[in-house]
């Protein structure tokens, strides 16, 4: 164990904002930038300011905004990108030129001696416009390693603050960044900083690699965003360096949850059930053996505690299920059963499970009620008390509501592009004061035929706590069946809320 402090540079704004298909207004940027001074990152690169007037302006946006994380900005060695830089108010750039010989032959047209002299004139040009200046040999993993020291020593001899080696198109194994690094640390007089994209899957092992050489710091983007299969996850990198290493970091594991959320949310690119830390599965458990370990002692089989990154577990019913976790769900529903209730209840979510079925708290619930009959007394904190919805060809779809939680009463309208996604936003908006929720996942089903078709509704719906629950509602009128789902979720984590305190 050491107290080392490895610095997390998020690239989430530039880099993760290159993954394709992702493209962020300026305010959305801004939200973005504060979010992630608030989780404590010590560099955020703003953007790459000689790419748009939206970019140019999305920098100076977050500039104004007086953050705590050094803010630095993109620019290749010229001249022109350097000032696009200094014009947004920026006092620290991160500034690149390539360096292996298939950029410099295909790409560049340049020798290697024209890169550096470049590398050389822009470093001056940025030092002396007072810039802090982090320098990347671009695709340097496939960089001649002896031209590759004579760069970075050239460099921070010349006045580099840190350097940085980007794996640009992650070809790089653990063992060989360990020994790069190792390398580069017998030239290098500056600090050392990685950048590491995930072509193998390994830029989170990498960047930790890199770090065990002793690089000083990581680039990394939230749920590993980024060019082509993305880059080193800030996510698995903190967790990592803090909990498997020991080292410090300046970056509070418990807003990383809500970090990778909002970030799903306005880049609009989901995140894999399965993805460690930020996953919907990752401090999930389903099988007997499992609930039964975890409710026993969650060391058992949670190697990362849920709270330590500002999750909770979730205890699902399925196939797998026992009854240790059953009872554990149930009683998170408000519902308290006799033993052999609850055997009965496991018996009929396995037969579900067989066949193939998700089995929601809804159904957990209708089943509990089948089983107990009137023993079973499902509170509601909430209750949809008015819906209005006016929709045609010639209005925006609006949606009012009025709720009413424990005896007062709510009311919002919202527009929205259907009436369905005004009445949920509309009931988003009213329980705002209590609860914030988000819908995560909407699936509709037309259970018969023709235009009076009995439609359902599943949903899965979110709390800024991270906790999810999934219910589904059916009626003939959409709107309706899709409201009933939303209000039976909230229910849920309204009454899990307050079971947990
Ligand atoms: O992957 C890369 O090489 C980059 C550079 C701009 C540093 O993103
Ligand atoms: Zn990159």
């Amino acid at each position: 164990m050491s107290s080392r402090y490895i610095r997390i540079f998020d690239t989430t704004l530039r880099d993760g904002e290159q993954t394709p298909g992702v493209s962020l207004t300026p305010e959305d940027k801004l939200v973005v930038a504060r979010q992630l001074d608030r989780l404590g990152v010590d560099v955020i690169e703003a953007g790459f300011p000689i790419t748009s007037k939206g970019e140019t302006e999305a920098v100076k946006l977050i500039v104004k905004e007086g953050l705590n994380a050094e803010v630095c900005g993109l620019a290749r060695a010229l001249k022109q990108d350097i000032d696009a830089v200094i014009n947004c108010g920026l006092n620290s750039v991160h500034l690149f030129i390539a360096t292996s010989d298939i950029h410099l032959k295909y790409k560049l047209k340049m020798s290697r001696d024209d890169a550096l002299a470049k590398a050389l004139e822009a470093l001056d040009y940025a030092k002396d416009h007072g810039l802090t200046v982090e320098f990347s040999a671009e695709d340097a993993t496939r960089t001649d390693v002896e031209f590759l020291k004579k760069f970075y020593k050239t460099l921070c001899d010349a006045g580099a603050d840190r350097i940085n080696v980007p794996d640009t198109v992650g070809v790089m194994t653990p063992r060989r960044m360990y020994e790069l690094i190792s390398e580069l640390k017998t030239v290098v007089s500056k600090p050392i900083s990685v950048h590491c994209h995930d072509d193998f899957g390994m830029a989170v092992a990498n960047s930790l690699a890199a770090v065990e050489a002793g690089a000083e710091q990581v680039h990394v983007t939230v749920n590993g965003l980024g060019e082509r299969a993305g880059n080193a996850a800030l996510e698995e990198v903190v967790v990592s360096l803090k909990l498997l290493y020991g080292f410090e970091v300046g970056v509070n594991p418990k807003l990383i949850y809500g970090t990778s959320r909002l970030v799903s949310r306005m880049t609009g690119i989901p995140i894999q059930p399965n993805k460690a830390v930020v996953g919907d599965n990752a401090f999930a458990h389903e099988s007997g053996i499992h609930t039964h370990g975890v409710t026993r002692h969650p060391l058992t089989y949670e190697p990362i505690p849920p709270e330590f990154v500002g999750r909770r577990r979730r205890i699902l019913a399925g196939k797998h299920a026992g009854t240790h976790g059953l009872k554990v769900l149930l009683e998170e529903l408000g519902l308290r059963l006799t033993e052999s209730q609850v055997k009965e209840i496991l018996a009929r979510v396995k037969e579900l499970g067989d066949k193939g079925k998700q089995v929601t708290e809804e159904d957990l619930t209708a089943i509990a009620r089948a089983v107990a009959g009137e023993v079973v007394k499902e509170e509601r904190v909430l209750k949809l008390d008015e819906l209005a919805v006016m929709t045609g060809n010639k209005i925006i779809p609006t949606a009012s509501v009025k709720v009413v939680i424990d005896g007062k009463e709510y009311v919002a309208s919202k527009t929205g592009v259907g009436p369905v996604d005004a009445a949920i936003k509309a009931l988003e908006e009213v329980l705002n004061p209590v609860i914030k929720v988000y819908l995560r996942e909407y699936r509709l089903e037309a259970i018969t035929g023709g235009s009076d078709a009995l439609a359902e509704v599943i949903i899965k719906v979110e709390d800024e706590e991270g906790n999810i629950v999934s219910a589904r509602a059916a009626r003939e009128d959409i709107v309706m069946a899709s409201v009933e789902a939303m209000v039976n979720s909230i229910n849920k984590l309204l009454l899990r809320r307050r079971k947990t305190g």
